[in-house]
């Protein structure tokens, strides 16, 4: 295992030990998801042309993937023409991920880094996504103002996690799930999320919050999307949420804002 980083904030330190661990699970989902002809989001696999994440015309626009993991949203962004940067905080996450791409034939640039504090010049990129990435990984009050310095003026920034009511009635995520019907934490002051048995830090806050973190940060919030499970949709996450609950309650949401 790889010495922590003295230099890294002890939340990124412990998730890159953290992700490093975690990477060998993840590199069978990206294959798949790279080898895939239609985006589909989040644990649902709700295809793209239902929730439309991405602009319509992507071509030569430089892109950011913020938490890029194994890569393949990335992928499916040069598809489309763009020009992909990814940065991810795992170096055996961006190991999958550089397999991946001689596999498939896609280079674009993959980054060592910390998505709070990118190496990036200001005004770099046309558009920003983080599909899980930086935005449930990252602290927000560190890596929204990031986005907004990295992104040229009327460039978009999307970002799915968890939805805010799954944070809160979920036991513990991906260990004693799934989300049930009770309220078990506090909303206001949801912040950092630590589980028992994790050695992971999580972040994630509530409506308001982002708004208000969005508006300061120099965005214009485009849309607030609370992702329903389609009908009959399945996940291998059942431990978070059954599909039973996310038809009733949102599981996930997308966040939509554009720089200023
Ligand atoms: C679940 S993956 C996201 C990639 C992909 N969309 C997926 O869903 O598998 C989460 C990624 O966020 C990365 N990550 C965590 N903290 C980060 C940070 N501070 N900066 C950049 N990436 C980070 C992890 O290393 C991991 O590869």
């Amino acid at each position: 295992m790889r010495p922590m980083d003295p230099e890294l904030p002890e939340h990124v330190a412990r998730n890159r030990a953290s992700w490093d661990r975690m990477a060998a699970e993840y590199a069978e989902p990206g294959a798949r998801a790279w080898a895939a002809d239609e985006p589909r989001w989040g644990i649902w696999g709700v295809p793209e042309s239902e929730l439309r994440l991405l602009p319509d015309d992507l071509e030569g626009r430089q892109t950011i993937e913020l938490g890029c993991g194994t890569g393949y949203v990335s992928a499916w962004l040069a598809r489309r023409g763009a020009l992909p940067t990814g940065i991810d905080n795992s170096p055996e996450q961006l190991a999958t991920a550089r397999r991946l791409q001689e596999q498939h034939g896609i280079e674009f640039p993959l980054v060592l880094g910390n998505a709070e504090a990118t190496p990036f010049a200001d005004a770099s990129f046309d558009f920003a996504i983080s599909e899980y990435g930086a935005a449930i990984w990252c602290d927000p009050y560190a890596w929204i103002p990031e986005a907004a310095r990295i992104l040229r003026p009327g460039g978009d920034l999307v970002f799915l996690g968890n939805a805010a009511l799954l944070m809160l009635t979920v036991p513990a995520l991906e260990v004693d799930g799934p989300a049930g019907e009770l309220l078990l934490r506090d909303y206001f002051g949801m912040h950092r999320f630590e589980w028992p048995d994790e050695d992971s830090v999580e972040f994630h806050i509530g409506h308001g919050a982002w708004l208000r973190l969005l508006r300061d940060s120099g965005f214009e919030v485009i849309d607030l999307i609370e992702i329903r499970a389609p009908e009959g949709a399945t996940t291998r996450w059942t431990n978070i949420a059954t599909p039973e609950w996310a038809r009733r309650w949102p599981s996930e949401e997308v966040w939509k804002a554009r720089k200023r």
